[in-house]
């Protein structure tokens, strides 16, 4: 059985003895002569090198820069060459973007394609989400969103459905361990992953690979051995209780993004501004936590919504409350062997508003994100948990805010009082995205804010209405 299988553009792909750590992008172009898919970043960000990857739950853009070819065992990869159709008809979203004048030097148009393809295939109508991961430098994007929204009025060809019929026979089941040079193993099960890893502590988890990927591409490290946890289905699974919400390690940005709307909208309305479309469809919720950086999106959130998170090491499973995990910059408490199997927090009332500021409103990242879950009960605040990200070196709750407001009048006199409590909770450091003067200002703002606007104030640019 080979190492790697998957469909490239319809047809079987086998690979043995491949590195690990060998991106899409590189393997598609230096090996395939697969040219049309290109290198503009090569880190995430830009969406030239998107391409199309089906697995059983449906299509994805994904940035092939940051994508190891372990990580499309069993799925099925579109390139910008294999969008149109067999005998050479253009894809509705091709015919769409020459009939709209969508391209000028055509670099970025092949990455655009393959995300407007995959938006087409899901039924999507918010073009502009679904391409704020791809940079444009000469057209301007509104001959592009036209022609995506010409192209959503015509049905998806039948040879997009080909990717996932013939997908399993053509891979069949993977084994576990691939003896390899550089070695690594991609676990199908929670306990084949804790059994290996307590043996390799010194190993590197791959996740999304959206941290991992750039520190091959940029940071030119080699890593070995490797774990591919992108087969643990048991890792992907968000599970809504009776009592508590519950998401795997494994299930990504786009997934959390869904799961929570019904309950928490405003936190999923954050994460529509975390990365790009690419980037949330391969991030996960375990790799953001995990990191440890005091600028990830989720943990914030989470922690203002009092989440426990469950780790494991070999047999043994702990849990701890999530902003327990982050102990200093670059510091978590996290045994080696130990990996993080899901988050969790109790079913509640919502309460929970997420306040994320950055340079650009789209794929960038946070200078200040600021999460308040404060309960109000007769006009008096019962419970507080507010969490920031990008005041200090984790991601940490203000406690010294929160005692400030908690057992008094939910009024703005109260608010104005307690803003100042901000000052004992943190010393944000100035970097390039903001000044720590700035952070703190902004910090005290998004509190004053999420008073106005639970007392009806309309304070979202997004919102108002001419
Ligand atoms: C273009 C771009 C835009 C981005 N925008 C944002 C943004 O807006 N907001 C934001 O928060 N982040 C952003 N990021 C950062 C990145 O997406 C997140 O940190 C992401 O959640 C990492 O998850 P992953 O699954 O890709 O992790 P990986 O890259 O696979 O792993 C990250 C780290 O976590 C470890 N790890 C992964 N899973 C586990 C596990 N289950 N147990 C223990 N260790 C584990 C890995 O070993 C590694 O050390 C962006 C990244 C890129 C490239
Ligand atoms: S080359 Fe820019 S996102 Fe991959
Ligand atoms: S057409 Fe030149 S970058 Fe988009």
């Amino acid at each position: 059985m080979p190492d790697i299988a998957f469909l490239l553009n319809g047809a079987p792909v086998h690979l043995d003895d491949v590195n690990p750590t060998r991106t899409l992008l590189d393997w598609l172009r230096e090996e395939r002569g697969l040219c049309g898919t290109k290198e503009g970043c090569n880190e995430g960000d830009c969406g030239a090198c998107t391409v199309m990857v089906t697995d059983a739950e449906g299509p994805k853009a994904l940035n092939a820069c940051i994508l190891f070819l372990p990580q499309l065992h069993g799925k099925a990869v579109r390139t910008v060459e294999g969008i149109a159709g067999p005998d050479g008809a253009l894809h509705p979203v091709q015919e769409a973007m020459v009939a709209h004048h969508g391209s000028q030097c055509g670099f970025c148009t092949p990455g655009f394609v393959c995300a407007m393809a995959v938006a087409h295939a899901a039924g999507a109508e918010d073009h502009d989400d679904r391409l704020a991961g791809n940079l444009c430098r000469c057209t301007g994007y509104a001959p592009i969103i036209r022609a995506a929204e010409a192209a959503a009025t015509q049905p998806v060809p039948e040879w997009m459905a080909e990717d996932l019929t013939p997908l399993k026979g053509a891979v069949g089941e993977p084994a576990a361990t691939r003896q390899n040079h550089p070695p690594y193993v991609m676990p199908r099960t929670i306990g084949a992953l804790a059994a290996w890893y307590q043996e390799h502590p010194d190993a590197t988890l791959i996740a999304g690979a959206t941290d991992v990927g750039l520190w091959v591409t940029k940071g030119l490290r080699s890593l070995e051995p490797v774990a591919f946890l992108g087969g643990i289905s048991a890792l992907k699974k968000i599970t809504a209780m009776k009592s508590q919400i519950k998401i795997g390690a494994m299930a990504t940005v786009a997934d959390l993004r869904e799961a929570i709307a019904p309950h928490h909208p405003h936190f999923a309305e954050m994460l529509r501004r975390y990365g790009s479309e690419q980037v949330r469809s391969a991030a996960t919720v375990g790799g953001n936590i995990a990191n440890g950086s005091p600028i990830g999106d989720s943990p914030p959130a989470l922690i203002a919504l009092g989440a426990t998170l469950h780790l494991r090491r070999g047999d043994e499973t702990r849990t701890l409350p999530l902003e327990d995990f982050f102990l200093a910059y670059g510091k978590q408490d996290r045994a080696p062997g130990e990996f993080v199997e899901a988050v969790s927090f109790k079913r509640q009332p919502d309460r929970l508003k997420c306040y994320k500021l950055s340079k650009r409103f789209d794929q960038d990242i946070s200078a200040v994100l600021g999460c308040f879950n404060v309960t109000v009960e007769g006009g008096e605040v019962r419970a507080a948990r507010i969490a920031f990200g990008g005041m200090a070196g984790i991601p940490k709750r203000a406690a010294a805010l929160e005692a400030a407001i908690l057992g008094q009048q939910w009024t703005e006199e109260t608010v104005g009082t307690a803003l100042g409590a901000l000052d004992q909770d943190f010393t944000p450091l100035s970097d390039m995205r903001a000044s720590a003067d700035y952070r703190l200002e902004a910090a005290r703002n998004m509190l004053v804010r999420y008073f106005l606007e639970d007392v009806g104030a309309q304070a979202s640019v997004l919102e108002v209405t001419p």
